[in-house]
């Protein structure tokens, strides 16, 4: 790469916070990051953006952003504080806690490409993020303000991914952290990083829904800074995902970019990102954003279908896919609004096509978590509806690795995932999908015999 000279912006950017439905700007934020007249959420903008300034070097972002990746420098290695120029100014870049989040592998998808049905088929793996999910992207911006502002103790609540991430991040800063999670509802796998890390971590007898409102009742009693993405401070962390994935494809816009839902701070995020680039004229057209929430916890797409995206009834939710079983997502209409802004649309997928789709991107080499797997269970149902045609570019989002939870894993090739559930009998379509371990006595000859057997039978894709 040649050594070339780029003008670096000198004066920081800055940011304030804007409320997403009265439209009042503040410098400002209460505990619960709400808007104190109308109690809606907040964003992060910047308006210098339109400034002559800014006009100026927009046009050299790429060039810096690609510099960075031959400093040592720490902020320079993360994957997030390298686009430092899109994101809210530290007083001191140097103080920013990082893990070198980011920096996630773009890979091909080709036996999924195949399934879906499209020619060209992506996977932006954020679950290959420090601690295996994309959490860890918005977290070290939200963690990095915490201790800027000068808090010891930082706080959420989660389905699992953001407390592992939040402690971690808090643990490398020596502050500490308070974890706020469904009890039997979060996979053990990402209990025990918690643990790990440190935090304090307090099981409650309710569900994520219930979690939260504990914690927004804490967060008045006890000076504890919410890391949870109504922290504005975390949807600008995530909105690296985005950017990082557009220099993968050196200019070329992807056509979709498919997202798991949740609290549905993530689509916001990647959204938000997307048409601040356009602002910006760093991009001339954005890919259209889609979400795919699981059918036991589709709000937004309840939302969308029944109230075009002005009303959101908050469910009782109920999926495998635990990450994402959340009845009342703080981020709706962050997410109606990406929807909109780019074109995309909601889906939903079943129980036992979440179940197939993770085992078939697992066939790719690739694997990640049951929430992740929506992506390509959505993906299905939107080329078949012709709103994916055939040639166009599709990026699935990939949120958590593989090994955030082994034990679906391990119960879906043992065929006992649905087990006394109402999907048994519907599961027997998964065995194709299953495969079983052979226990043998300890002789190459029963080794090789297993082999010849192997070589018999079809192969997974
Ligand atoms: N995928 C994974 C692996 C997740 O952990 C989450 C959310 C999502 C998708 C949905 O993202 O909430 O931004 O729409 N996990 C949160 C947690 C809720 O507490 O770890 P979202």
């Amino acid at each position: 790469m040649t050594n070339r000279t780029i003008s670096i912006p000198t004066a920081a950017p800055v940011s304030s916070f804007r409320c997403i439905a009265c439209g009042v700007i503040r410098d400002n934020v209460s505990h619960d990051f709400r808007c104190t007249d109308c109690g809606d959420l907040l964003e992060i903008f910047y308006p210098a953006w339109h400034s002559e300034q800014m006009a100026t070097n927009a046009p050299g972002f790429k060039a810096l952003w690609q510099q960075r990746k031959t400093s040592r420098r720490a902020i320079d290695e993360s994957g997030v504080w390298r686009f430092r120029e899109l994101l809210p100014a530290l007083r001191d870049w140097d103080q920013a806690i990082t893990l070198r989040e980011g920096n996630t592998p773009l890979y091909n998808l080709p036996a999924c490409a195949r399934i879906a049905g499209v020619k060209q088929l992506y996977a932006k793996h954020q679950g290959m993020n420090p601690t295996g999910s994309f959490k860890d992207t918005g977290m070290t911006v939200a963690a990095s303000f915490a201790l800027q502002e000068g808090f010891r103790w930082v706080a959420c609540a989660s389905t699992g991914n953001t407390s592992a991430s939040m402690a971690a991040y808090a643990a490398r800063s020596a502050m500490r952290s308070l974890v706020v999670i469904p009890e039997g509802k979060v996979s053990w796998a990402k209990l025990s990083q918690a643990l790990d890390y440190g935090a304090l971590t307090c099981e409650l007898r309710t569900d994520f829904d219930g979690c939260m409102r504990v914690l927004n009742e804490v967060v008045k009693q006890w000076p504890v800074c919410l890391l949870n993405s109504v922290n504005p401070y975390r949807i600008e962390g995530q909105k690296t995902g985005a950017i990082e994935l557009l220099e993968q494809f050196d200019g070329q816009v992807p056509d979709h970019i498919i997202v798991p839902g949740g609290n549905l701070g993530n689509c916001s995020a990647l959204g938000k990102a997307l048409l601040e680039l356009l602002d910006l004229g760093l991009i001339t057209r954005t890919p259209k954003v889609s979400v795919i929430q699981a059918e036991g916890a589709n709000t937004l797409l309840r939302s969308v279908r029944e109230h075009g995206g002005k009303k959101l009834i908050p469910m009782q939710a109920q999926t495998a896919a635990t990450a994402i079983r959340i009845g009342s997502p703080a981020s709706w209409k962050k997410a109606v609004r990406v929807l909109q802004a780019t074109g995309g649309t909601v889906e939903q997928a079943s129980e036992i096509e979440i179940a197939q789709s993770k085992a078939e991107i697992g066939t790719d080499g690739i694997g990640c978590e049951p929430a992740s797997a929506v992506t390509l269970a959505g993906l299905k149902k939107l080329v078949k509806q012709e709103f994916v045609k055939q040639d166009d570019i599709v990026v699935l989002i990939l949120t958590g690795h593989l090994l955030k939870d082994p034990e679906f894993t391990l119960k879906f090739h043992r065929g006992d995932l649905f087990k006394g559930t109402e999907y048994e009998q519907q599961a027997a379509a998964l065995r194709l999908h299953q495969r079983a371990r052979v226990t043998l006595e300890p002789t190459a000859d029963a080794v090789v015999k297993a082999l010849e057997q192997a070589e018999k039978s079809t192969p997974p894709n």
